[in-house]
C-alpha cells in the first residue's frame, strides 16, 4: 500500500522550493525555483528506480519499463508549477501520488506489460505563460513556430524563456501525439467540498469545465483629478463598470452554469492624482457548456459598446487562452470506479470546475482523472490541505487502475 507519510514529506519539501518573501508557495515555470523543483522530482524518480528524462520543453518523465515493448503505455502525472502564493497540493499531489504508484508497482515484483511513465508538467497554471502550455507542447498542439508567438505576462517569448531555463529552444522529442498510449490519468485535489461533505474517499471526474480567458485594454485620457467628472475619459472607471456589470449579470443569470472572475487589473500611469489613461484587466470565464461562453461573449461585446459611448473610451479585447469543456474517456472512468471498489474505497462521479492538463491530453489519448478531497475546498491558497490518508488512497487507486488497464 502507499506510504502516506513519505508522500506528505515530499510535498512539504516541495512547498519550500519557492520564491521567498511571499505567503505560501510560488514556483512559476522556467524560473530558478522551477529548476530546483524539477531537479527534486528527478531525484525522487531516480530513488524510486525510474529512468529519468527531461524533454526539450522541460517536462520531466520517469519511466518504469513494461515487459512487452508493443503494449500501449500508461501515463500519470500533473503540473509542477504553481500560481503565486499557492498551496503545495495543486498539481504537485498528482506527481507525488503517481510516483508512489510507480514505486509500488516496481516493488511488487509484478511488472506491467506496458511502460508506465510519471510526468511533471510546466506551465499549467497560466501564472506566467497561458495556461496548459506544457501539455499543449507535449500533445503537439503547439509547434516550433509557436515558441516565438506565445508570450508570458511580461512579453518574454516561450523560446526566450526556454533558453534562459537551460533548454535548447527547440522541440525535438517533445510531441508524443503519435505514441500508443492506453491512458493518461491525472490525480488532483477536488478544489471543491463535495467529497469532504459527503464522506467520499475519491472522485472519478467525468468532465472538465472549459476555461475562456481574455485580456481587455481600455484606453482613455490621462488628466488631473480637478477635471470635471463629465469631461473625463476615465479608463479605470470604464474598466470597473465592465467588470462589475459582467459579474452581476453572471451572478444573476448563470447560477450553477458559469462563473466569471477578474483577478488582475492595472491602471496607467497608476498615480493617486491622475485619471487613468489606460486600464488592463483579465477576464476568466468557466463553464461546462461552451454555449455559455458564446452568450457571455455577446453580452461582453454589448457592454463594451455601451461603456465606450458612456465613458468616451476605446476598448480592445484579446483572447489569452481558450479551452473548451472536455469529457473524460468512459473506459478509463470505469477502470477508476472498479479500482476504487477493489480497494474498498467509496467513490463518486463528479465534474471538475477547474482546468487541468488532462483537457489537452484528451485530444490525443484516452484520459481519466481522480479527485482526492480538498479540506474546506481551499485552493490557489496557502490554506490548501488534504489529509495524508487521501494521498495514500489516491496513489493506491492510480496503481490499481493502471493494473486494470494494463491487463485489458
Ligand atoms: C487551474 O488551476 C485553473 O485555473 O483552473
Ligand atoms: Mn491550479
Ligand atoms: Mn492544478
Amino acid at each position: 500500500m502507499a506510504n502516506a507519510e513519505r508522500m506528505e514529506a515530499q510535498l512539504k519539501a516541495l512547498s519550500l522550493i519557492s520564491e521567498q518573501g511571499e505567503e505560501g508557495t510560488t514556483r512559476l515555470s522556467y524560473t530558478p525555483e522551477y529548476r530546483k523543483g524539477a531537479d527534486y522530482i528527478k531525484k525522487l524518480m531516480e530513488e524510486a528506480g525510474l529512468t529519468v528524462r527531461e524533454d526539450a520543453a522541460g517536462l520531466v518523465w520517469g519511466l518504469l519499463p513494461g515487459t512487452d515493448p508493443d503494449a500501449p503505455k500508461l501515463i500519470s502525472g500533473s503540473h509542477l508549477d504553481t500560481v503565486r502564493c499557492s498551496g503545495f497540493y495543486d498539481g504537485q499531489a498528482g506527481i507525488i501520488c503517481a510516483l508512489e504508484a510507480a514505486r509500488m508497482i516496481k516493488e511488487s515484483g509484478k511488472p506491467l506489460k506496458g511502460d508506465f511513465e510519471v510526468v511533471a508538467i510546466p506551465m499549467e497554471e497560466g501564472a506566467r505563460f497561458p495556461n496548459l502550455t506544457g501539455s499543449k507542447l507535449a500533445a503537439g498542439v503547439l509547434k516550433e513556430a509557436d515558441l516565438d508567438l506565445v508570450k508570458d505576462t511580461e512579453g518574454t517569448t516561450l523560446r526566450e524563456a526556454m533558453l534562459s531555463y537551460g533548454l535548447t529552444g527547440k522541440l525535438d522529442g517533445v510531441d508524443r501525439s503519435k505514441e500508443k498510449v492506453k491512458a493518461f490519468i491525472e490525480l488532483h485535489m477536488e478544489q471543491g467540498t463535495l467529497l469532504e461533505d459527503e464522506g467520499i474517499d475519491l472522485g472519478v471526474v467525468d468532465g472538465i469545465f472549459g476555461c475562456y480567458w481574455k485580456t481587455i485594454t481600455v484606453r482613455g485620457e490621462v488628466s488631473h483629478p480637478s477635471t470635471p467628472m463629465a469631461k473625463r475619459k476615465d479608463a479605470g472607471l470604464a474598466a470597473c463598470r465592465i467588470v462589475s456589470d459582467l459579474s452581476e449579470h453572471v451572478a444573476k443569470n448563470y447560477v450553477g452554469k458559469a462563473t466569471v472572475t477578474c483577478g488582475k487589473m492595472d491602471f496607467h500611469p497608476g498615480e493617486i492624482n491622475a485619471i487613468p489613461s489606460r486600464a488592463v484587466f483579465s477576464v476568466d470565464f468557466r463553464s461546462g457548456d461552451k454555449k455559455n461562453f458564446d452568450e457571455l461573449d455577446a453580452y461582453l461585446a454589448e457592454k463594451i459598446a455601451q461603456v465606450e459611448k458612456d465613458y468616451r473610451v476605446k476598448v480592445e479585447q484579446e483572447v489569452f487562452s481558450n479551452t473548451p469543456p472536455t469529457p473524460n474517456t468512459p473506459a478509463i472512468m470505469n477502470a477508476l470506479t472498479t479500482g476504487a471498489k477493489n480497494l474498498g474505497l467509496k467513490s463518486a462521479v463528479l465534474p471538475s470546475g477547474a482546468g487541468h492538463d488532462t483537457m489537452i491530453f484528451a485530444k490525443i489519448w484516452p484520459t481519466g482523472m481522480i479527485f482526492i478531497p480538498s479540506h474546506e475546498g481551499y485552493t490557489h491558497s496557502p490554506r490548501e490541505y488534504t489529509d495524508p490518508r487521501n494521498l495514500a488512497n489516491g496513489a493506491d487507486l492510480i496503481a490499481e487502475a493502471i493494473r486494470i488497464l494494463d491487463a485489458q
